[in-house]
């Protein structure tokens, strides 16, 4: 299982990393909520509604959720109002969400790289702890620009590594040693929650990340640290026309 697992991460193909990951995310759907919520010591909850401070009003217009997992920031994005489109590629997750009343929009099986909706069609993209799983972020950057309408907004919530050496220290920590473990016996999956744990390390720097999302058209990047650092929440926009 282990060498399984090292191959599945270290092949270079990206198709093959996808079906790996989604197989853990499908694996990982009974107690994905509990563990969310335990591990981040609550935390999640108030960083997604977080989101709302840093973003244009958003009832009424199209909204997608990508990589919604159990819909979580779904159900957030419903009751501010938008109508929204909920993505991801994890068939179990998406049942979940359904099963707990969280997504009550359009819920979408589709890869978060190569989405299946017009140009132009969305005010507003959203991925919460998504982004550092996807092998291909060029190509995600690229066909979420697409299908955000001009003057849409991108909002990215994701767990990176802290900047302040001792916080990052003690972060390091529990990534190495508590998270795997705790994830691991509540779960019944310790390697994905040490792959999990391992994603945010390996994660590219948030300065590149900026990078990379002006070098696609997106305009006006700003991150917002949340909690010591520990997570991050980027705005960008497609400039208007
Ligand atoms: C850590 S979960 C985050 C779920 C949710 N956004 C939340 O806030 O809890 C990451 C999700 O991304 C999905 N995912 C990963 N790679 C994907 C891809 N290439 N296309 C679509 N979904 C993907 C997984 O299936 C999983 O549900």
């Amino acid at each position: 299982m282990t060498a399984n697992i090292s191959y599945e991460i270290n092949n270079k193909d990206p198709e093959d990393k996808k079906r790996f990951i989604r197989r853990m995310f499908d694996s990982i759907v009974p107690t994905y909520d509990l563990l969310n919520h335990v591990l981040s010591f609550g935390a999640d909850i108030f960083w997604r509604k977080n989101i709302f401070r840093h973003i244009n009003e958003i009832k009424g217009s199209p909204a997608i959720d990508i990589c919604c997992g159990t819909g979580d920031l779904s159900l957030l994005l419903y009751k501010k109002g938008a109508k929204v489109v909920s993505l991801d590629f994890s068939l179990n997750m998406l049942k979940k969400g359904m099963t707990k009343n969280a997504l009550r929009g359009q819920s979408v099986s589709a890869d978060a790289c190569l989405m299946p909706f017009k140009s132009n069609t969305f005010t507003l993209a959203t991925i919460a702890f998504g982004i550092r799983n996807l092998p291909d972020i060029d190509n995600f950057i690229q066909d979420v620009f697409r299908v955000l309408a001009p003057g849409g907004q991108l909002g990215i919530l994701e767990l990176v590594r802290p900047k302040n050496k001792i916080i990052g220290k003690i972060h390091s920590y529990y990534l190495g040693a508590i998270l795997p473990l705790v994830g691991g016996v509540v779960s019944g999956r310790m390697l994905a929650y040490r792959y999990l744990a391992k994603t945010i390390n390996t994660f590219v720097d948030q300065s590149d990340l900026k990078i990379m999302l002006e070098r696609y058209g997106f305009k006006r990047v700003v991150f917002y640290p949340q909690t010591f650092g520990v997570a991050t929440i980027v705005v960008c926009e497609k400039e208007a026309l």
